[in-house]
């Protein structure tokens, strides 16, 4: 595949034949292989998620599922290497997997990815580690990965301790980085992304406005719950335990929001009874929202009914290729005085 305009071609987009510069990053327990291989057959580069499958054969298995299901299409494994979900020995042995498995592309997360680059540089696989803010994408370009993700405060998941706004981290990347850069935390229009190449940025990455894919293995309800949603509906706890996450607001972030209120030393064992991962995969298919941290950024705003993914990624173009025009002098302006009379 190739863009519908050579203005959203980039190094991304030629490195793995994509129809827009989009990822669709990791998704705890919710990018499995269906989702995945719709994602690539959408034309955007989509990633398993490794952490939603701690058994090495189960991994193995779902990324053979994948590949059947995308075809000839591209798609990655996301390791997030934070050493509660993935131990250090295990990280290891799930990146030679991906390697065995012939993957060409990974999306890293968590931490310094410096001490699992020989396995995927000898093997050729492209690392794209995903970093909060650009200060650590710096970090990550000194040891050498090929491409960095910067996610800023808007995202859905973990946007780090530092907060930087998405707009900020766009100048600031390009002024500080010289590998290929991508942009994400709260993009879920077409128009984001001509403003992130306008920037300098390879591409965007997107987690929440693909949330309510007819693909994502999830309830309808929990669909529905995020389509009635908007960018307001999100709440940041979990700063007391430096591990920050914005997700739906329901009676799980007030009850942890108050408990660190409360009690700002109060740790995570404290917290665990109500921030389970459990209780999350368990709303994912009840379809009830009202508990679990359920992990949801400020794109819910732009993210206003369920589709196909197919859908959702012909509406991020077709906005893409309005805002291209929007900018070429010859087009004419949507309210141009010229054309009102
Ligand atoms: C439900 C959900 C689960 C996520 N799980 C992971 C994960 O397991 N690993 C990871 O690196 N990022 C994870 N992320 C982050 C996304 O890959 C992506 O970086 C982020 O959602 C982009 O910001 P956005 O939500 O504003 O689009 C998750 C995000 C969401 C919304």
């Amino acid at each position: 595949m190739t863009p519908a305009d050579p203005a959203l071609e980039t190094p991304l987009t030629r490195a793995f034949g994509l129809r827009l510069p989009v990822v669709a990053g990791g998704l705890m327990w919710l990018a499995e292989a269906g989702y995945t291989a719709a994602a690539a057959r959408a034309g955007v580069l989509p990633f398993l998620t490794a952490a939603s499958f701690p058994d090495p054969a189960e991994l193995r298995a779902e990324i053979r599922r994948c590949r059947e299901a995308a075809g000839p299409h591209a798609f990655g494994v996301n390791v997030s290497m934070l050493p509660k979900l993935v131990p250090g020995e295990r990280t290891e042995e799930v990146f030679r997997l991906i390697v065995e498995e012939g993957v060409r592309v990974v999306e890293t997360s968590g931490r310094n990815p410096e001490p699992f680059l020989p396995i995927l540089k000898d093997a050729g696989v492209t690392v794209i580690h995903k970093v909060p803010s650009v200060r650590y994408a710096v970090k990550a370009q000194s040891v050498g990965v090929d491409m960095v993700s910067i996610v800023g405060a808007e995202c859905g998941g973990h946007p780090g301790m530092d907060l930087v706004g998405s707009m900020v981290n766009l100048a600031l990347a390009e002024e500080r980085l010289e590998i290929p850069f991508l942009i994400g935390g709260g993009i879920g229009s077409g128009t984001q992304i001509v403003a992130a190449l306008a920037a300098g940025a390879s591409g965007v990455v997107i987690g929440t406005r693909f949330l309510v894919a007819d693909e994502v293995p999830a309830h309808d309800g929990y669909k529905a719950a995020l389509a009635a949603a908007n960018e307001r509906d999100t709440a940041l706890t979990m700063q007391s335990v430096r591990n920050t996450i914005r997700t739906l607001k329901n009676e799980t972030t007030e009850t942890v929001a108050r408990l660190e209120r409360e009690t700002p030393d109060i740790g995570i064992e404290a917290l665990m009874p109500h921030v389970s991962g459990k209780i999350g995969r368990a709303a994912y298919e009840s379809g009830d929202t009202s508990k679990g941290m359920l992990s949801a950024g400020q794109a819910l705003g732009l993210t206003h009914r369920a589709a196909p993914l197919a859908e959702i990624v012909a509406e991020l173009e077709t906005q893409a290729l309005t805002a291209l025009r929007r900018l070429r002098p010859e087009a004419p302006r949507a309210g141009a005085l010229s054309g009102a009379a």
